[in-house]
This record gives C-alpha cells, sequence and structure tokens, in this order.
C-alpha cells in the first residue's frame, strides 16, 4: 500500500432535508470508521452547519462551492472565510455538473482553488471527460488539459499542491449506474500522477491523492480501491446511504 492515506468524500449534491440529512449524520456517528481513511462530506450549503454542529469531529465537512472573493457584495455567494469560520475546512470545485451546467471555465476554477487554498480550505478538485471525448480517445488530453489549468494558477509549489486531492470522474459514470472498469480508472489516474511527476514535481505526484467518482458504491468499491493509483473516492448517491460507511470501511 502506499504511503498517501486514502480519503473518501461523499457529495451530497442539492439532495437531503433536514431529517434525511440528520439521519445521515446519526448512522456516520454510531459506525466505526476505519481510522486509517480520512472521510469528508459535503452537504448543500444549508446544512453545513447543522452537520458540522452534529458530525463527530473524526469527519471533516466540505462544501459544494465557494467563492473566490473576499467577503463583501456577492449576493447569493458564500466565502472561504465564512467556511473557515464555521470550521467547514474542505470545498469540492470544479465538479462536472458546475463546469457543464452552470459553465464554470477552467479559469474559474483555477481562481477559486488558488483562492481558497491561500485561505487555508482543502479542496476536492474534480476534473473528468464526456463520453463523447472517450470515444474519441482524448481522455487524457482533457483530464490533463484541466490540470494543465490549474497548474497556471497554481505553478509548482508543493505547500498548494498539498491542499488537493484530485478528484477523477468521468462524466458518463456519474450518476448512471455506469462505473469506469478498474482498468479504465487505474489507466487515467496513473496518467494524472504521470503528468503532475513531469509537469509539477516527483514528490507532489508521489504525495497527492487521486480520487475516482462515478457510481461508486458498495459492491464495486473493492476492487477498485485495490489498484495502485487509487486513493479513495468521490461518492455522490451512495453517500446518502447506510452503505457510505462500507465504502469508507472497503479495506476491512
Ligand atoms: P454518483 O456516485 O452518484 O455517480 O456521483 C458521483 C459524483 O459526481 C460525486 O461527486
Amino acid at each position: 500500500m502506499s504511503s498517501r492515506k486514502f480519503f473518501v468524500g461523499g457529495n451530497f449534491k442539492m439532495n437531503g432535508t433536514i431529517k434525511s440529512i440528520k439521519a445521515i449524520v446519526e448512522n456516520l456517528n454510531q459506525s466505526n470508521l476505519d481510522q486509517n481513511v480520512e472521510v469528508v462530506v459535503a452537504p448543500p450549503s444549508l446544512y453545513l452547519l447543522l452537520v458540522r454542529d452534529h458530525l463527530k469531529p473524526q469527519i471533516e465537512v466540505a462544501a459544494q462551492n465557494v467563492y473566490d472573493q473576499p467577503d463583501g457584495a456577492f449576493t447569493g455567494e458564500i466565502s472561504a472565510h465564512q467556511l473557515s469560520d464555521s470550521n467547514i475546512t474542505w470545498t469540492i470545485l470544479g465538479h462536472s455538473e458546475r463546469r457543464t451546467l452552470l459553465g464554470e471555465s477552467d479559469a474559474v476554477v483555477s481562481s477559486k482553488t488558488k483562492y481558497s487554498i491561500n485561505q487555508g480550505l482543502g479542496v476536492i478538485w474534480c476534473c473528468g471527460e464526456t463520453l463523447e471525448q472517450r470515444e474519441s480517445n482524448q481522455t487524457v488530453a482533457v483530464v490533463t488539459g484541466q490540470l494543465a489549468a490549474l497548474k497556471e494558477a497554481l505553478g509548482t509549489d508543493a505547500a498548494a499542491w498539498s491542499k488537493i486531492v484530485v478528484a477523477y470522474e468521468p462524466i458518463w459514470a456519474i450518476g448512471t449506474g455506469k462505473v469506469a472498469t478498474t482498468e479504465q480508472a487505474q489507466d487515467v489516474h496513473a496518467a494524472i500522477r504521470g503528468w503532475l511527476k513531469e509537469n509539477v514535481s516527483p514528490a507532489v505526484a508521489e504525495a497527492t491523492r487521486i480520487l475516482y467518482g462515478g457510481s461508486v458504491n458498495d459492491k464495486n468499491c473493492k476492487d477498485l480501491a485495490k489498484q495502485a493509483d487509487i486513493d479513495g473516492f468521490l461518492v455522490g448517491g451512495a453517500s446518502l446511504k447506510p452503505a457510505f460507511v462500507d465504502i469508507v470501511n472497503c479495506h476491512l
């Protein structure tokens, strides 16, 4: 096993109610989670404080988005400072649902990532290709292009990269029940690590966690977790279910 600490994130997306989210928190609090796994859950912003107030401290809490400006006249946005003030220590950025549905460009995602890191947040930074791009053999070019935009913002600073967890989420596998094969996922993860080694540094490549996301469940997680370059998961639908605990505990 590598020295990278396995990481499992739960992205609730725009799901849940006070009642259902309290039940998820209760279930996590009562579960024995593998101590060797870093667990972070990302509820909708309305419920961030509810979750942080009730969830055991072993589990950290992430926003699903953040703005890249200091507090001020930005109606509808939440600042990195406000997240830190609320003990929300992570944010997801660059999720494909925001890139495609809301038109967030590589430049916007990079700017938000840089700003969040400078404010002390950890960033679960997402990348991934469409089905069309995969079928035309562009997967690695798409993902490394997204990484190149991030590098333009961060440079090769190891301290900045240490705040990043990369989540490879092929868009065709998100919410479709169509998980990437272990080989498909491992190949892209290895390509991402190779790109980091060439373009950032060997040390950053070795240290950076690369998560797989896209229809991960309690059945398919064990084989994926055995791949050399898969250091965890970003889980959508299954993070709303008790089976999330089995994904966290996939090595036990
Ligand atoms: P699903 O696990 O529901 O496919 O979602 C994956 C995802 O987008 C996590 O960010």
